[in-house]
């Protein structure tokens, strides 16, 4: 059997697991798709750099979009970050060059999803991003086979770690927001642009994926309206408890009478709901179907196991031979969603 051939771009936390995983499961790897996974190629800024993982028998490419390219790479997986620049270069030239897509990058996605989806359409690849919104949980695949025969209603949900860990801690500690910030940024849980995280932007990102999922429409991010949590005050949060809430960064999708209605802001959710019940860095959705009504998923929304899980689980997708096209259905056939506030009188 032939085997499958990774092409990998970003050696980072994400990158790194992917490498374990594909070097630690070559065995069931191989059982559960019938053929092996390799890589054989890798690519990330620095070469010397030591990554607590060996490298061994990988060809180095100091340029992605040369990696991109490399005939030896069936599957390019882009694991460098950023909306543009050298990921979207790369994924370019990785369609172009005839193969398959696996990212990560939900904020490459959220601008240029739906251009990318096309090419990949013309070109008759694939672009597969399970580990973009909410890291470990398959959400993107509940949306897709799981609950592909439902009209979804509503999709909701905790899809930014960092935030939920800052709102949390504010609560348990009672400390302010620019302290728990302070500490967060410590144990470097914040983007290099802290403000994706805290200004909501990154759980937007996130938002506009699913929503494109979910209704068969455009990404559209640039109509989810975003507020983020760094105006949320100790007495805010007491104010809320005192009333039996607790206090989210939710993000709520849903298709109303007048379009698709996006929001990325701070909620106030019954502290006993399984929205308001969730702790530290962890992410909920919550889906609505009209067949199989609500379910809830929860786990990691981030870190090295729980993303590299996400990501080999479209690897092994395109192993078995899935092609399924990025947004559950054909990209051509996506319409432009009608945003709900643009359309109110
Ligand atoms: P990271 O730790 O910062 O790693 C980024 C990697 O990309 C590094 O290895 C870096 O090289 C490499 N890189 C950056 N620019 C490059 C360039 N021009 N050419 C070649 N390599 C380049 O990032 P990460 O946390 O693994 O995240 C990767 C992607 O996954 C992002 O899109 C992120 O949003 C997404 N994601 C991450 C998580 C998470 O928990 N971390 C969760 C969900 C999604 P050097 O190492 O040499 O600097
Ligand atoms: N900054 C993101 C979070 C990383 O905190 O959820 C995972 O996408």
């Amino acid at each position: 059997t032939q085997p499958l051939r990774l092409g990998i771009a970003g050696l980072g936390t994400v990158g790194t697991g992917v490498v374990k995983i594909v070097r630690q499961k070559a065995n069931l790897l191989a059982a559960r798709t019938g053929r092996p996974i390799e890589i054989t190629a890798v690519s990330a800024r620095n070469r010397d750099k030591d990554r607590g993982v060996s490298l061994k028998g990988y060809a180095w490419e100091d340029d992605p979009v040369k990696l991109a390219m490399r005939d030896d790479v069936d599957v390019f997986v882009e694991l460098m970050g950023g909306a543009d620049g050298p990921a979207k270069a790369a994924t370019e030239a990785a369609l172009a060059a005839g193969k398959d897509v696996v990212t990560a990058n939900k904020a490459m996605l959220a601008i240029h999803g739906q251009e990318l989806a096309e090419s990949a359409e013309e070109l008759g690849r694939v672009i597969r991003f399970e580990a973009a919104v909410a890291g470990g949980i398959p959400v993107v695949k509940a949306l897709t086979e799981g609950l592909a025969g439902n009209e979804i209603t509503r999709v909701m949900g905790v899809m930014n770690g960092t935030c939920n860990y800052i709102l949390t801690r504010m609560e348990d500690s009672g400390l302010p927001y620019d302290q728990i910030f302070d500490e967060a940024h410590q144990l470097g849980y914040l983007e290099a642009d802290p403000n994706l995280d805290v200004g909501g932007i990154d759980a937007g990102h996130k938002l506009s994926l699913l929503a494109s999922i979910a209704y068969g429409t455009q990404v559209d991010f640039g109509n989810v309206e975003l507020e983020g949590i760094q105006k949320i005050s100790i007495q805010d949060i007491r104010t809320a408890a005192a009333m039996g809430f607790r206090i989210k960064l939710l993000g709520v999708a849903q298709m109303t009478g007048r379009g698709l209605e996006q929001r990325m802001s701070p909620c106030l959710v019954p502290a006993d709901s399984p929205l308001g019940q969730l702790q530290g860095g962890t992410n909920m959705v919550v889906l609505e179907g009209d067949s199989v009504g609500q379910i809830v998923l929860r786990g990691a929304g981030a870190g090295e196991g729980p993303t590299a899980s996400a990501v080999m689980s479209d690897v092994i997708e395109i192993a078995r031979g899935t092609r399924l096209t990025t947004f559950g259905q054909p990209a051509a056939g996506l319409e432009k969603a009608r945003p709900a506030r643009a359309a109110a009188p």
